[in-house]
């Protein structure tokens, strides 16, 4: 493990828990990242919370000139690829450019690792890409299906990484499925930074809870489920971050080959039980309506998450309070997140 470690769109939400959790793993880490979706103050609170200065690159992941450089200048050998984009709803407004970020940045960094002589990568991959409907808990033989520009963009990028190492075996190649990634760093440093609106259930509560947000809307109170409402595999983003450091060990330890790997919990939360527990973490009420089904839901999602623990020795240690209380210090101390 003596080369450096490449974090694209590491100063976003999750990259930023792997920078620190793979600098605290002894790990040399350089982050890349267009600011497209964070703050150049992110490079300056993993500076703090790991003692030392970040080496960051201002770029994009579609720059490949600027890749090539960056990893020789650093002595690169594993790419950990996190930049993209992720709004589901504006992925179906805007398909040509999540295909071209998602996709085309994918593909340009496949071009530069070869051209740097890099051949271990871990990709960002998400739980979207199961077909709606099937059995629970999803393993990652169920069947595949993204039901929307984004969930395909993610599809397309693993099924070319697999056609990729099918052609040469020098590569090795895990593609990490996150199911719900919610919390924040325990120092509330770090953390989710929506811009307007939060798409996402836990960053909308927190906003509720800190009174910058009337009521949340519970999208749909008639689903198939214990108390009607959605139900999802929260997962903290530590632990995410975690399972991409022990699956880099893996890859060095265990050598080629291309994975895809569920990273989850494999415990299914509803929305009020979040509401729920959020409400005891932060201590205050957390008002909400119930609303209309939001269009593409599903009503339940899980992982079974016992790959991980096999190949990886992995698996996620955090409760669902822990999750709330990190979010809520975050929330705290962050009111507007990072501006
Ligand atoms: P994020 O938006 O916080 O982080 C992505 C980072 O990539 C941002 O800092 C952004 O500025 C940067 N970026 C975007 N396009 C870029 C480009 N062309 N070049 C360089 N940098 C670029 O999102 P996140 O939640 O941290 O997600 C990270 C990855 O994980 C994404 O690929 C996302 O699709 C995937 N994922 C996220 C979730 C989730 O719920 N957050 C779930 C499953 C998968
Ligand atoms: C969770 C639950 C909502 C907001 C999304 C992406 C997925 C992945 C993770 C990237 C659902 C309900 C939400 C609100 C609500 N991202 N909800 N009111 O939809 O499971 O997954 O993020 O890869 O691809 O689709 O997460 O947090 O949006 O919703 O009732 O205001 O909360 O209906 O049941 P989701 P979410």
């Amino acid at each position: 493990m003596d080369g450096a470690v490449l974090v694209t769109g590491g100063l976003g939400y999750i990259g930023s828990h792997a920078c620190v959790e793979l600098v605290r793993a002894g790990r040399r880490v350089v982050a890349l990242d267009s600011l497209a979706n964070s703050s150049a103050a992110v490079a300056e609170r993993l500076a703090e919370l790991t003692g030392r200065p970040l080496s960051f690159v201002h770029g994009d992941v579609r720059d490949i000139g600027l890749l090539i450089r960056v990893m020789r200048e650093h002595g690169v050998d594993s790419v950990l690829h996190f930049a993209g984009s992720k709004a589901v709803g504006e992925s179906v407004g805007r398909p040509v450019a999540y295909y071209d970020n998602n996709v085309g940045g994918s593909m340009a960094l496949i071009a530069a690792m070869h051209g740097a002589g890099v051949r271990r990568l871990i990709f960002s991959s998400s739980a979207t890409v199961y077909a709606r409907g099937g059995a629970m808990p999803l393993v990652e033989s169920s069947a595949l299906d993204a039901g929307s520009p984004y969930g395909r963009s993610k599809l397309f990028v693993e099924q070319m990484l697999f056609d990729l190492r099918a052609s040469d075996p020098a590569w090795s190649i895990a593609c990490l499925r996150y199911f719900n990634p919610v919390g924040a760093h325990p120092s509330g440093r770090i953390g989710e930074s929506p811009r307007g609106v939060p798409n996402n259930l836990v960053p909308f509560i927190a906003q509720v809870a800190s009174g910058q947000r009337e009521r949340l809307q519970v999208f749909g109170g008639d689903y198939d489920t214990a108390d009607g409402t959605g139900v999802r595999d929260y997962v903290h983003v530590l632990d995410i971050a975690e399972g991409h450091v022990r699956a880099l060990d893996y890859l060095e330890r265990d050598g080629g080959g291309c994975v895809a790997v569920n990273l989850g919990t494999g415990q299914g939360v509803s929305v009020l039980e979040m509401l729920r527990e959020y409400e005891r973490a932060s201590g205050r009420p957390v008002p909400y309506a119930v609303a209309p089904r939001r269009a593409g839901d599903v009503a339940r999602c899980w992982a079974d998450a016992s790959l991980a623990q096999r190949l990886f020795d992995w698996r996620a240690r955090r409760s669902v309070a822990q999750m709330c209380e990190d979010s809520w210090r975050w929330q705290c101390a962050n009111p507007d997140g990072y501006r």
